[in-house]
């Protein structure tokens, strides 16, 4: 026996307790009698605790809770049980259950069973989930029940573990650009319909894609888009433009998607930059030498200007409007847990209104672009006033001579011309 004299006398002690109960109806060999207390655990080699604790409560609520301790360990026939007697659990074990829910019949999961162990988390891959690591025992809850986040929370503990997918020759890619995706970000709006990992790919047979068994196979894919009316009209070409995962892969559009956002993000700094320094220079400035006054000029050379017509006002608005809601409502996809926006989440009616939104918005902005420019070539005004806006070497000097001003060089700032350089820029 390997046990040290402690824990044969907590044996005995418990023994005693054994005899004097019964606890627990379905506990047959009363197992909860020593497995109840939290402290049972043993220090493993690399320092870690391994528990035997069972919680009475979370095995009495789970789905197992008709089953004896020895309907799975039925390895072990007495107690105390002797170690070198423990064997792995094997979760096709026949349950003899008196009230089977289904039939009344004897019940397992072979089935179930075997397509696990024909499938890539099958054995043979120590590092591929087993039963229990989805299901953990004597917890039980039903998983077609969960949560979707709380799936993909689960595949992605592996998946998503880039130097664990590096081992295997595989990349996170998949949970990285699911959660780019607009399905995950429907599930985060609380929409139970919108797919995640189970929906597609099965959980108890998952295959590589180019198993023409597979669900994700590139023939078998229209079935998944097209099932549970998710989109019943979907064709081959729809299934297999490879927006599953987001992957583009290295066509063009995937070029476009890895290279724009550095490069938006580089305008965008360069140009909120630029005016932060801009400005700040102005007010300080303002702050130093207070307003600049001009000599004053005679009436009659003062010219006036219609800044812009009700034509451009109306288009000006449509940009403005359509523009910040393209932001809220696409923010709303891309980060929908930043705390700004945590409110929406569960809330799937919002999710409808943003899809909604984003496309009127969208149409909106398009319209309005197309429209300014056949405004900016065909009509007199909008063509003159593209010409003034057509930055030339008076801006450069404008920009010079401003600066010089900034700095304290100059007395004045330069005359600017119809449009000054910073609303050409
Ligand atoms: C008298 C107390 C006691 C009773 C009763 C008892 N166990 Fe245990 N069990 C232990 C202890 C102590 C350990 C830890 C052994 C070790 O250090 O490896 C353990 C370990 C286990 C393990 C884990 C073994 C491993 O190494 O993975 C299983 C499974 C187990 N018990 C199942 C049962 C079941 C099922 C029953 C009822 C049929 C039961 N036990 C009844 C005390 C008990
Ligand atoms: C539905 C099957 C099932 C039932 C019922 C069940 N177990 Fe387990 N048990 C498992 C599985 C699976 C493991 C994981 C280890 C393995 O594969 O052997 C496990 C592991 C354990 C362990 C090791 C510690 C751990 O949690 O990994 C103990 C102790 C244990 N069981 C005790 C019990 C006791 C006591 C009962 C009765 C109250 C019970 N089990 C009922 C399936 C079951
Ligand atoms: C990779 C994680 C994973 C592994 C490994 C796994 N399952 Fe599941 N299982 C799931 C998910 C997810 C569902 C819910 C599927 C759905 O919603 O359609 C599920 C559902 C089930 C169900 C239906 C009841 C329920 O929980 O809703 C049973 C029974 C089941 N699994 C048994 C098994 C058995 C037996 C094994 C081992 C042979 C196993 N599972 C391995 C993830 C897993
Ligand atoms: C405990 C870690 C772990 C969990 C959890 C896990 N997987 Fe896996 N999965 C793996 C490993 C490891 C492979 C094997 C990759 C290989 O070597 O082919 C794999 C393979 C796969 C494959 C096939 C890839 C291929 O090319 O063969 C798919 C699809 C897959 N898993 C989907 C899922 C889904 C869906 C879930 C959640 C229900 C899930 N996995 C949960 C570790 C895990
Ligand atoms: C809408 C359906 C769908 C959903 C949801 C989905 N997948 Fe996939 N998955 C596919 C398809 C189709 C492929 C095949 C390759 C491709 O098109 O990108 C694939 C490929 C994969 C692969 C590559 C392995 C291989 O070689 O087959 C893994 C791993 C994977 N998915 C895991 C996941 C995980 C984890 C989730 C949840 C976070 C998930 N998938 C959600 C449809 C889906």
């Amino acid at each position: 026996m390997k046990y040290k004299k402690s824990t044969r006398f907590l044996f005995t002690f418990l023994l005693l307790a054994l005899m004097a109960t019964g606890l627990f109806a379905k506990d047959d060999l009363n197992c909860l009698i020593c497995h109840q207390f939290k402290g049972l655990a043993r220090l493993k080699p690399d320092g870690t605790l391994r528990s035997f604790y069972v919680d009475p409560a979370k095995s009495e609520a789970s789905v197992h809770a008709p089953l004896t301790c020895e309907t799975c360990h039925d390895y072990i026939k007495q107690v105390p049980h002797l170690a070198e007697n423990i064997r792995p659990v094997d979760c096709a074990n026949m349950c003899h259950l008196e009230n089977n829910p289904a039939l009344g019949e004897d019940f397992s999961h072979q089935k179930l069973k075997t397509a696990y162990e024909n499938s890539s988390h099958g054995p043979g891959n120590e590092d591929a989930p087993r039963c229990n690591y989805c299901h953990p025992q004597h917890q039980m809850t039903r998983l077609t029940k969960a949560e979707p986040r709380f799936i993909v929370g689960l595949c992605a503990s592996c998946h998503g573990d880039e130097a664990l997918m590096k081992k295997h020759d595989k990349s996170a890619k998949p949970v990285v650009l699911y959660n780019k995706g607009v399905h995950r970000q429907a599930n985060y709006y609380g929409n139970k319909k919108a797919a995640y990992c189970v929906n597609c790919h099965d959980p108890h047979r998952v295959l590589d894609y180019t198993n023409p068994q597979s669900p994700t196979y590139k023939d078998n894919r229209v079935k998944i888009c097209s099932q549970q009316s998710c989109h019943p009209k979907a064709t081959a070409t729809f299934a297999n433009k490879g927006a599953i995962h987001n992957t583009y892969g290295d066509s063009l559009m995937g070029l476009i998607t890895d290279y724009l956002p550095p490069i938006y993000f580089l305008i965008i700094v360069g140009t909120i930059g630029f005016m932060l320094f801009h400005n700040g220079l102005d007010f300080l400035g303002f702050v130093v030498r207070g307003r600049e006054v001009h000599p004053p000029k005679p009436k009659s050379e003062t010219r006036y200007f219609t800044r812009l017509t009700l034509n451009e006002r109306i288009q000006h608005l449509i940009l403005l409007l359509s523009f910040i809601t393209l932001v809220i409502t696409g923010a709303m996809l891309k980060i929908p847990r930043e705390w700004v926006l945590a409110f929406t989440n569960n809330l799937e009616k919002a999710y409808l209104v943003r899809w909604y939104l984003h496309r009127v918005a969208a149409v909106a902005l398009a319209s309005v672009s197309l429209y300014h420019i056949f405004y900016l070539i065909f009509s007199k005004r909008g063509n003159e006033q593209f010409r003034e806006l057509v930055p030339g070497l008076k801006d450069l000097r404008d920009i010079g001579g401003t600066f010089k001003y900034y700095f304290g060089l100059a007395k004045h700032k330069p005359n600017y011309g119809h449009f000054d350089y910073k609303e050409k820029i």
